[in-house]
């Protein structure tokens, strides 16, 4: 495995087998006496320039499970936020911190802060990719199908956005067949798209119908990410046909089950009933990044 997990694109898809399983098993004996402890005296950063609910609770109660402990940062109130380099905060923190795990707008920064320091960098959501998240989508899905080989996920809404990109990633290199359904304004990114990089796909239409074809799971995205305030009212206009409501869920196959990255803006992208209905299964999702999350620290912090 890689130092880093930057992006999907730092995994094989044996890496992701290794992950999961170790996901698998962490989950299973959660709560249970003499669980490993693989970060026991060390500290890992967790840095914050963006709002957070799921990713700041469950990195710092997986790092107290792990026996570490979590030094938990605004980026607004380091150095950081008053113009120190990210190299020279990189070689600061190499010498206090075991890892970093950082949410930040610029994918270059997260790439700037694993080139310059020596321990592992984790990135907890940039402009461009939310790693953590796709790796415990796939789980979740793996949890509910089994043979991810044999998986269809719809992803519909906006397909440029970084979970869009790492749900591309993460799909090609864990075998799921992934089809994009959004409008041309928000097609998803073509270099990605067109790698070749695993047994799965991913592939882009305009019509949510030849997207939730046989769909067993469908997915979606905000459609007004953090930083692209300013885009709010052209997106909602434009994104509006590919909202997840109970006619779009139709489309998919009888049993087909929602996820969602959440936070939801309930009545834009999803609808209540959706959100609220037996086939969501966007609380297990969010529980999952827990597991997958303290899979990925204990493989990546030596
Ligand atoms: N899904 C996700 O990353 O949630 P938060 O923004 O609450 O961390
Ligand atoms: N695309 C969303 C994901 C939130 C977890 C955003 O960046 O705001």
């Amino acid at each position: 495995m890689n130092k880093d997990l930057l992006s999907c694109l730092d995994l094989n898809t044996e890496d992701i087998s290794t992950i999961f399983d170790l996901s698998a098993s962490l989950k299973k004996g959660r709560g249970k006496g003499n669980q490993p402890r693989p970060l026991e005296g060390k500290s890992v950063g967790v840095i914050f320039a963006k709002s957070s609910t799921r990713t700041r609770v469950s990195f710092e109660v997986g790092i107290t499970e792990l026996g570490g402990h979590a030094v938990i940062l605004d980026q607004g109130m380091t150095q950081m936020g008053r113009g120190e380099s990210i190299p020279d905060t990189a070689h600061v923190l190499e010498r206090y911190l075991s890892a970093i795990v950082i949410r930040t707008f610029k994918q270059s920064d997260v790439e700037g802060l694993a080139a310059n320091a020596k321990i592992p960098v984790i990135n907890a959501l940039t402009d461009d990719f939310h790693p953590c998240q796709a790796l415990t989508d796939i789980f979740t899905m793996y949890e509910y199908a089994g043979d991810l080989s044999k998986v269809k996920m719809a992803y519909i809404g906006d397909g440029a956005s970084n979970m869009a990109n790492s749900l591309m990633l993460a799909s090609k290199l864990s075998g799921v067949t992934m089809t994009i359904a959004s409008p041309e304004e928000y097609a998803p990114r073509k270099d990605i798209m067109d790698m070749n990089i695993g047994p799965g796909s991913a592939s882009w239409t305009t019509s949510l119908k030849e997207a939730m074809d046989g769909a067993d799971f469908v997915y979606t995205d905000v459609w007004v990410s953090m930083g692209f305030e300013k885009e709010s009212a052209e997106r909602m206009r434009i994104l509006k046909p590919y909202q997840l409501n109970m006619d779009t869920l139709k489309m998919g196959k009888k049993d087909v089950k929602v996820l969602h990255c959440l936070p939801a803006h309930r009545g834009d992208e999803i609808t209540d009933d959706v959100m609220d209905s037996p086939a969501s299964i966007v609380f297990d999702q969010a529980e999952n990044r827990l597991h997958v999350q303290k899979a990925i620290m204990s493989l990546l912090i030596k």
